[in-house]
C-alpha cells in the first residue's frame, strides 16, 4: 500500500512527536526530514560547504546527537534557504514518502513540496512560547547551557527564516488539517492526529 502522512509546522510545534506515534500505531516508516538538514548544518558548521555537504549526505545515518544543538538548529535554517541544498535533498524524501508500506515525514514543505499527493496532510501549530518553552526543557534534559529567552529568540528567528524563503517556505497546504497543540497534551495531540489518519484509511 502507498499511503503517505506529511506533517508540516514550526520548530518544536510537535510534528516529531505526533509523526513517531502514528508510525508506532500504523507500522509506516517515519522520517524526520529536520534531520537532513540539521546533518549538513553540522558539516558546515565544521567547514564543509553546504551544497556538497548535501550532495554527499548519507541520509541512512542521521543519529548523531549533536544534530540536536540549537546551534545546529539555526545553522540548518540557513542552509535550507539554498535551492541547491534543498534540490540535493530532495529524491530520497519523494522516493520515502511514496515506498511501499506507508510512510510518515516530518517538516516544512512535506504536503506541499515533497509530496502534494500525499493521503494526509496535518500542519500542526502552538504559540511561539509554548514551543520556545518545550523545547528549552528538551535542551536543558538534554545538558545544553540555554536560557527561555534565548531559546524564544532562536525559535522566532528560524520561524521567521523559514517562513520568507523564496524556495519551499513554510506553508500550511490548502488542503491540510491544522492542528494547535498549545493548550493539548502530547496524548491528546496524538489522538487528535491519529482520528484523521484512521479515518482516511478506513476511507472516510
Ligand atoms: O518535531 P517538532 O520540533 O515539531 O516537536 P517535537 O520534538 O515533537 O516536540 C517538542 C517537545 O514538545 C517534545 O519534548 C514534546 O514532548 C513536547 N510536546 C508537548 O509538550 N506537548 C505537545 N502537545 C507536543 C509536544
Ligand atoms: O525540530 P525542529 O522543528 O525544531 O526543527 P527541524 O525539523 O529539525 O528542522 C531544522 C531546520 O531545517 C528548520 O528550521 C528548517 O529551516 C529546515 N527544514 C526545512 O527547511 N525543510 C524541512 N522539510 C525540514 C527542515
Amino acid at each position: 500500500m502507498i499511503f503517505t502522512v506529511a506533517i508540516d509546522g514550526p520548530a518544536a510545534a510537535g510534528k516529531g512527536t505526533i509523526a513517531r506515534a502514528i508510525a508506532r500505531e500504523t507500522g509506516f516508516a517515519h522520517l524526520d526530514t529536520g534531520l537532513l538538514y540539521r546533518a549538513v548544518g553540522l558539516r558546515v558548521l565544521e567547514g564543509d560547504d553546504p551544497v556538497r555537504a548535501a550532495r554527499s549526505l548519507d541520509p541512512t545515518s542521521l543519529d548523531d546527537p549533536r544534530l540536536r544543538h540549537a546551534d545546529v538548529a539555526q545553522t540548518a535554517s540557513r542552509v535550507a534557504v539554498l535551492p541547491e541544498v534543498r534540490a540535493a535533498l530532495l529524491e530520497f524524501q519523494r522516493t520515502f514518502a511514496r515506498r511501499e508500506g506507508g510512510a510518515v515525514l516530518d517538516g516544512r514543505d512535506i504536503g506541499t513540496v515533497i509530496c502534494p499527493e500525499a493521503e494526509v496532510k496535518l500542519f500542526v501549530t502552538a504559540s511561539d512560547l509554548a514551543r520556545a518553552s518545550r523545547r528549552y526543557d528538551e535542551l536543558r534534559a538534554a545538558g545544553q547551557e540555554v536560557t527561555l529567552d534565548g531559546t524564544l529568540e532562536e525559535v522566532r528567528a528560524r520561524d521567521a527564516r523559514d517562513g520568507a524563503r523564496a524556495t519551499a517556505p513554510l506553508r500550511a497546504a490548502s488542503d491540510a488539517v491544522a492542528i494547535d497543540t498549545s493548550d493539548l497534551k502530547v496524548d491528546d495531540a496524538v489522538a487528535a492526529a491519529l482520528s484523521v489518519v484512521r479515518r482516511r484509511l478506513a476511507g472516510a
